[in-house]
């Protein structure tokens, strides 16, 4: 592990150390239980094998530039965590659980943490699973809680570059009344079909439209998208997207550069009048739109291809607070290590 090429990494699973794990049976949460073991031992009837009784968090700690290892809104990933559970019946943990697991995957794992100045980051992956041993469609009273990472490298390798996506009316992510608004695998089996043959044309990733009417913008495949204008940052307010924690970040940001902040519906034709477009979220913070090509109508939109100044301030301004380089005036990051 001493000899990693820290800017060569991508996003992939990356063998760390040490995970932690949760188990929930007989009314209640276990101890939390520290290994190295990488493999889960798992009942071929388990409910989640079957029935999608699957969630998962994504979430990322930093080393600063003053060395600190700081874990970025470690608290709002735990609440969206709790949310994912309560809609699929399965046992909620504690946010101390979640906190308290993070941060010890994240001291457990510190040989993993990249160097300031890598553009690197750690990221981590709570997954959660009902194992109830059954055959009926029902609630899962027996659950795991894993918490594991993995080193990731930046996602722009050259520097920020926008990125063409493809507008696809014929497939949906999320029903209005589903479960679009919560991190379930079920909402990424519903979108790897459409994400796939987007690839396969040359996209990044689907631009979504609401199910009933398709009509308004949703999500840009794992991220949440915005659109900047007349110094106002827009992005849809939807029951069917998820709340991005990037996203509530970059409305804070926006307001706190004076932008004004508008969530709210995004109708389509609204794409001509947008001078920056992006797409946010952990992975990459900010991934500037060059091009959105409407794949039914032909029709497309071209932003440029250099990123937009108001977005490459956000980005800076994220950055900033995530690597300890700027003031972190909101509390949003906990310092580990
Ligand atoms: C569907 C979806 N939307 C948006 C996001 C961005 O959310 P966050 O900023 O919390 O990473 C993600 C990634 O977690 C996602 O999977």
């Amino acid at each position: 592990m001493n000899q990693v090429d820290w800017g060569a990494l991508g996003f992939d699973y990356y063998k760390t150390d040490w995970n932690v794990r949760f188990y929930y049976k007989d009314g209640k949460w276990s101890e939390m239980e520290v290994t190295e073991d990488e493999y889960i031992r798992m009942h071929m009837s388990a409910s989640c094998l079957h029935y999608g009784l699957e969630l998962f968090e994504g979430l990322k700690a930093f080393r600063g530039v003053d060395g600190k290892v700081r874990l970025f809104r470690v608290g709002d990933n735990a609440r969206r965590l709790r949310a994912s559970a309560e809609r699929l019946c399965l046992p909620v943990p504690t946010m101390e659980m979640i906190v308290e697991g993070c941060k010890e995957v994240v001291r457990r794992n510190e040989r993993h943490v990249p160097p300031y100045g890598t553009g690197a980051s750690l990221y981590l992956r709570p997954v959660m699973f009902g194992t109830k041993v059954g055959l009926g469609v029902k609630p899962s009273d027996e659950a795991m809680l894993i918490i594991y990472c993995s080193p990731v490298g930046a996602y722009f390798k050259e520097g920020i570059k926008p990125i063409k996506v493809a507008l696809d009316r014929e497939q949906d992510r999320a029903a209005p009344r589903g479960t679009g608004d919560v991190k379930v695998g079920g909402n990424y089996a519903a979108s790897i079909y459409s994400g796939h043959h987007a690839h396969e044309l040359g996209y990044s990733n689907v631009l979504y439209l609401d199910a009933k009417e398709h009509k308004y913008i949703e999500e840009c495949g794992a991220a949440n998208f915005f659109g900047i204008k007349n110094n106002t940052y827009v992005t849809p307010k939807s029951p069917s997207i998820l709340p991005s924690i990037t996203n509530m970040s970059l409305r804070q940001l926006a307001a706190d550069f004076g932008m004004k902040v508008e969530e709210r519906e995004v109708p389509v034709e609204e794409l001509t009048t947008f001078e920056e477009c992006g797409a946010c979220g952990t992975a990459a913070v900010i991934s500037p739109i060059g091009t959105i090509f409407d794949m039914q109508t032909g029709v497309r939109y071209d932003y440029g291809q250099e990123v937009g100044a108001q977005s490459m301030r956000l980005y800076a301004g994220l950055q900033d607070i995530q690597y300890g380089r700027a003031e972190d005036t909101h509390g949003w990051t906990t310092v580990v290590l």
